[in-house]
């Protein structure tokens, strides 16, 4: 296959808090897992994330906890650089929409193109006062019951429960989250995005996508049918990107929404990315505008309105910018705790577990691995501790550690630790070779359509066969009678291994680099294409390790005990 070109996003997750087992089924893991395939293929990929730093959340939490609301980022944002990097997840760049220096030009600039374009709208309107708090009230602080269903509770941005947009003046009932006041209506100016013109050229874009996921395709279509509302793209906030019209007074202590300038980030920070390589300004077009690289936003459920709408009707308006290739979203995750019921993953209820706590005490790949295996692509799942212990123990350690371990340990032991001559295979062991070689293209086939939980599978199924086959073909009996066809089986077994590698490489990459230092192969060797291309005979291998540990419980931390345990404030 020829080359080809991506930009991949991970959504920018805030930086009010630390990352959970459901942040990373999310996007974060999968996202990675493409792009290492990608590269692995030979593919020239950008991989971009960082935070989002602004919003109401953040700036409510650093008050509580007296700080500024750059603090709190910068606090966030590190922990979270440390929990993707001891996941082996790796960005080019994580960087943060309050730390990237081009991240505030670059969003007005976008600002002022949609105004001149005509997009733009602004609109005197009476908008929620919490007078006790002394503010306007954030779409997201004012509580009410949904006009669309009728349901109570429904916050001013979007209805979970029917998941139609909301304006927080539509809500019924409506009461502030913050002091729990009755807000009033007080005028004030915003700038408006005129989102319904964008309606029939999204249609058409979005009945065109054939390979989406069907959950991403028809929740959006849904919407299109109902309607798209004009949204507001200001805030009378003092954090956030300045609205830039200096010449306005209207404009005075306005900031762009964060749901406005946050999907920028990512352009911002491959701009960032492009003048730390040493770059000229204005080099992110290369990622951005160019048709032949395709840009892939990798996100959660709940953001797929603004990454299949609002952000793409960004990029209509704006002009000049290519259209996300696919935005494959995963639902979310639930957690299941031993004897109690199926509920969500929550911070203030203490029902997740911690990125870092799980770091403390277990490795990598069996995280990877597990949330792989349950990934919630189609519809939501339910993350088990104990069932990761379980399949850590009877899948990575019985079947694909034991595979490897057994081949290195036998070959040390019989064979002077070098690979011994395909001598004269029988026609199993030419069915074994031929199994492995095909793994490859089944495994790419998965991971183009991004269905990662079969691709993986597809790699135990390969792992597990190939255990039968030493077991059929008992190399420890062959030994004795005929050591030749014994060498055989064991240089079957070993170009399996280096196959299995390659292929395991995007979900276990820590394990598939041990794979690689055993079997003394170049990174040319493990290469993608490369991935059936038969180890040197001869060839010296370096010494066995240990792949997966078997663990013990208990999930880590007092979460799995149901504790509540607070670790920002908000939710
Ligand atoms: N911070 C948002 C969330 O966690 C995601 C922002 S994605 C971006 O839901 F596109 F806006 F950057
Ligand atoms: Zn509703």
């Amino acid at each position: 296959m020829a080359k080809r070109r991506f930009t991949v996003t991970a959504a920018l997750p805030y930086s009010n808090g630390v990352l959970h087992v459901g942040h990373i089924a999310g996007c974060y893991l999968p996202a990675d897992i493409f792009v290492r395939y990608l590269r692995s293929r030979g593919d020239e990929v950008l991989f971009i994330c960082g935070s989002d730093d602004h919003g109401v959340p953040l700036l409510l939490a650093a008050r509580q906890e007296g700080k500024l609301p750059r603090e709190v980022a910068d606090f966030y944002r590190a922990q979270q650089k440390r929990d993707y990097d001891g996941l082996g997840i790796r960005f080019d760049i994580y960087s943060g929409t309050a730390a990237a220096e081009v991240h505030t030009e670059i969003s007005q600039r976008f600002f002022l193109k949609l105004l001149e374009n005509g997009h733009l709208e602004k609109r005197t309107s009476e908008q929620l006062y919490d007078p006790e708090a002394r503010m306007f009230l954030p779409d997201r602080y004012v509580e009410g019951i949904c006009h669309h269903c009728g349901t109570g509770g429904a916050r001013g941005d979007q209805c979970e429960a029917c998941g139609r947009l909301i304006e927080p003046t539509e809500l019924l009932q409506p009461r502030s989250v913050i002091t729990g006041a009755t807000p009033e209506l007080r005028e004030t100016v915003h700038w408006f995005f005129r989102l319904p013109e964008f309606e029939g050229r999204l249609r058409e874009w979005i009945r065109g996508k054939d390979d989406w996921r069907p959950m991403v395709k028809n929740f959006s279509l849904g919407l299109l049918e109902q309607g798209l509302p004009f949204r507001s793209i200001t805030r009378d906030l003092d954090w956030g990107i300045p609205v830039p019209l200096e010449d306005d007074p209207d404009a005075k202590g306005k900031v762009l929404y964060v749901w406005f300038d946050a999907p920028i980030g990512y352009v911002s920070f491959t701009e960032q990315w492009c003048r730390e390589q040493g770059g000229e300004p204005g080099e992110y077009e290369r990622w951005w505008k160019d048709p032949d690289c395709k840009i892939i936003h990798f996100i959660g459920e709940d953001n797929v309105i603004f990454h299949v709408l609002t952000w793409p009707a960004m990029l209509m308006a704006e002009g000049t910018f290519q259209l996300p290739e696919n935005v494959p979203a995963n639902c979310f995750l639930n957690i299941q705790f031993p004897g109690e019921d199926e509920t969500k993953i929550s911070k203030s209820r203490g029902t997740a577990i911690w990125i870092n706590d799980y770091l403390e005490q277990y490795e990598a790949d069996p995280l990877r691995y597990y949330l792989t295996m349950i990934a919630p692509e189609r519809q939501r799942t339910a993350f088990k501790f104990e069932d990761l212990i379980r399949r850590n123990n009877e899948e990575l350690v019985a079947a694909l550690g034991n595979f490897v371990h057994r081949n290195m340990t036998f070959t040390h032991r019989y064979f002077a630790g070098a690979v011994p001559p395909c001598a004269a295979p029988t026609e199993q062991d030419r069915a074994q070779l031929a199994m492995a070689a095909g793994l490859p293209d089944r495994v790419s086939a998965l991971l183009e359509g991004y269905r990662f939980k079969e691709a993986l599978q597809e790699v135990m199924a390969a792992a597990r066969e190939s255990n039968r086959y030493f077991d059929y073909r008992q190399p420890w009996v062959l030994r004795k009678e005929d050591k030749a066809a014994c060498g055989t089986v064991i240089n079957v077994c070993l170009n399996t291994i280096k196959t299995l590698a390659v292929v395991m490489g995007p979900f276990l990459p820590f394990a598939a680099d041990k794979v690689a230092a055993m079997l003394s192969a170049t990174p040319q060797e493990m290469a993608w294409d490369a991935a059936a291309g038969l180890l040197p005979e001869g060839r010296a291998l370096g010494d066995p390790e240990i792949l997966f540990e078997k663990l013990e419980g208990p999930a880590p931390d007092d979460a799995a005990a149901g504790v509540p345990h607070e670790r920002s404030a908000g939710d």
